[in-house]
């Protein structure tokens, strides 16, 4: 046909095309027509095939949960469920847990397109003892509708302009118990240190709370609220669920209580409450009920404290095994700390110049993966209806074709730009982690101080990890002694 028409005039072609026209129109619409039913078809053998993915359901109910209680247990951490799990069947599998079939999702096309269909195709599952905890008006909890219009009047605190007045409370409180710390110089551990930080500093920032005593009280009923998250919801007296259900009670109380006292003008502090109870006046649509505020009060220092103060406690693991990052960070931080004031406090310029800091964070996120695994459940996609997807942040992190070397911690990989939905320790989406910016700048402001004033030593170097914790962290909580530089 080819070299027909290569010895065809130009005449003789069009000639041939009016000829045949009515010809090459039905064969284009044949082609169109077979291609379209092809493709159908070949779409649902690959969904076909991709419901038999590799991995044991085992028995009814059961399946695997024993040896991922077992995982959780254990010093290794659950992860090491999925490892092993990897290990026997590949990089895909299924797996059976409390009576819920699970698939591990561990490519970056698939993170793609369950965040970029969450709510429609996917869902969080509802979860009740989570509802009941953290209450139904969370973030967590709420329907597509409200969650977009909830997430909206919560954002703006959030965003990185908003954020000034909290780096530089944050730094000040943070000078003065390092400084504390540094002049007992006794060993403490990191991890309890920034989880009381993380916690003073996101009570101030969203409430004006700074009375220790107030501060510790709620402290204590937020985690008892948090443990109950995942636990059976069986209200008998000694169970996590019962304690965490009381302590929510005295959080809501003691809410209540700050709320009325605005509410009468006794108190009016310049915070995120205050921000939020300013709209009274405006239509439903524009502002957060009472019981919306409630819960996402409590939702935000629960989501907050544990993750950042987690991500602190790594990267002072990380950089104390490797010097050499270390010793950048070090420069960098010391050269903004000498362009200021002596015992002036950082500012959000200052952290814009933390560029070497900015990837320092990256790569403890990358590594640390303080949330292993994003839970979802398929509304009947290629993968069945009902089913549990995780997408695997940790795989995809630990992906060696997207991270070469992906053991060794090396901040500078992120010179380069990563490809989508292969950096998401912040989750992606419509439900991307709401406090993004402020646990960014949470550890950058932390690493500042740290790096620009002193040197440390690890006083205990055992890397095993805390059991029954569905966050990675070191047993130790990593305990270390300061050295003023
Ligand atoms: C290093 C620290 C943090 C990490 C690694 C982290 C990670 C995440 C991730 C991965 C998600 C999405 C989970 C999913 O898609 O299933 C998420 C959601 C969320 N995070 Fe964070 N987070 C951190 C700090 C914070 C802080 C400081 C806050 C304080 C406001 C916060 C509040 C929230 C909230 C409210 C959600 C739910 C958002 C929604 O469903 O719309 N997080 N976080």
């Amino acid at each position: 046909m080819l070299s027909l028409i290569t010895y065809l005039s130009k005449e003789e072609l069009l000639l041939h095309l009016q000829y045949y026209y009515y010809d090459i129109f039905i064969a284009a619409v044949f082609i169109f027509v077979a291609t379209y039913f092809l493709s159908k078809a070949w779409r649902r053998i690959s969904s076909t095939e991709r419901a038999h993915i590799p991995g044991r359901l085992g028995l009814p109910f059961l399946g695997e949960t024993i040896s991922f209680l077992s995982a959780t247990n254990s010093t290794k951490g659950c992860y090491d469920f999925v490892r092993l799990r990897r290990l026997r069947h590949g990089k895909w599998f299924k797996t059976r847990i409390f009576g819920k079939t699970h698939v591990f999702v561990p490519s970056i096309e698939g993170a793609k397109t369950i965040f970029s269909n969450d709510f429609a195709q996917f869902n969080k599952g509802y979860v009740k003892s989570m509802a009941d905890a953290v209450g139904e008006k969370s973030l967590l909890c709420v329907p597509h509708e409200s969650h977009k219009r909830i997430r909206r009047l919560l954002s703006d605190p959030f965003s990185m302009n908003s954020l000034s007045d909290f780096v530089q409370k944050f730094d000040k409180m943070l000078c003065q118990r390092l400084k504390k710390l540094e002049e007992e110089r006794k060993s403490f551990v990191v991890l309890d240190f920034c989880m009381k930080m993380t916690f003073d500093a996101m009570c101030n920032m969203l409430m004006s709370i700074t009375d220790d005593s107030l501060l510790r009280k709620i402290e204590k009923d937020c985690t008892d609220v948090s443990n109950a998250m995942l636990s059976f919801p069986f209200m008998i007296p000694g169970t996590r669920y019962y304690r965490g259900i009381k302590a929510r009670e005295h959080v809501m109380e003691t809410f209540r209580e700050m709320i009325a006292r605005r509410r009468s003008g006794t108190e009016a502090p310049e915070d995120f409450l205050q921000s939020m109870l300013e709209k009274e006046s405006l239509p439903p649509g524009e502002k957060l009920d009472d019981s919306e505020l409630l819960d996402n009060l409590l939702t935000m220092i629960i989501a907050g404290q544990t993750t950042t103060a987690a991500a602190m406690m790594w990267s002072v693991k990380f950089l104390d095994e490797n010097r050499e990052a270390q010793d950048r960070l070090r420069e960098e931080q010391m050269s903004i700390a000498r362009n200021k004031p002596v015992g002036a406090s950082l500012t959000p310029e200052d952290i814009s110049k933390m560029s070497y800091g900015s990837k320092v964070v990256k790569e403890t996120l990358r590594m640390s993966n303080v949330l292993l695994w994003f839970p979802r459940v398929a509304r009947g996609y290629a993968i069945r209806k009902g089913w549990h997807v995780n997408i695997d942040a940790t795989c995809i992190h630990y992906d060696p074709d997207l991270y070469p070397q992906p053991l060794q911690f090396n901040p500078s990989r992120f010179d380069e730009m990563q490809k989508p939905y292969s950096f998401i320790p912040f989750g992606a989406g419509p439900r991307t982690c709401l406090g993004i910016n402020m646990a960014k700048v949470t550890m950058l402001v932390f690493l500042h101080r740290l790096t620009s004033e002193y040197k440390w030593t690890v006083d205990d170097l055992d890397g095993s990890l805390e059991k029954k914790a569905h966050i990675p962290r070191l047993r130790s909580g990593c305990p270390i002694t300061l050295r003023p530089l």
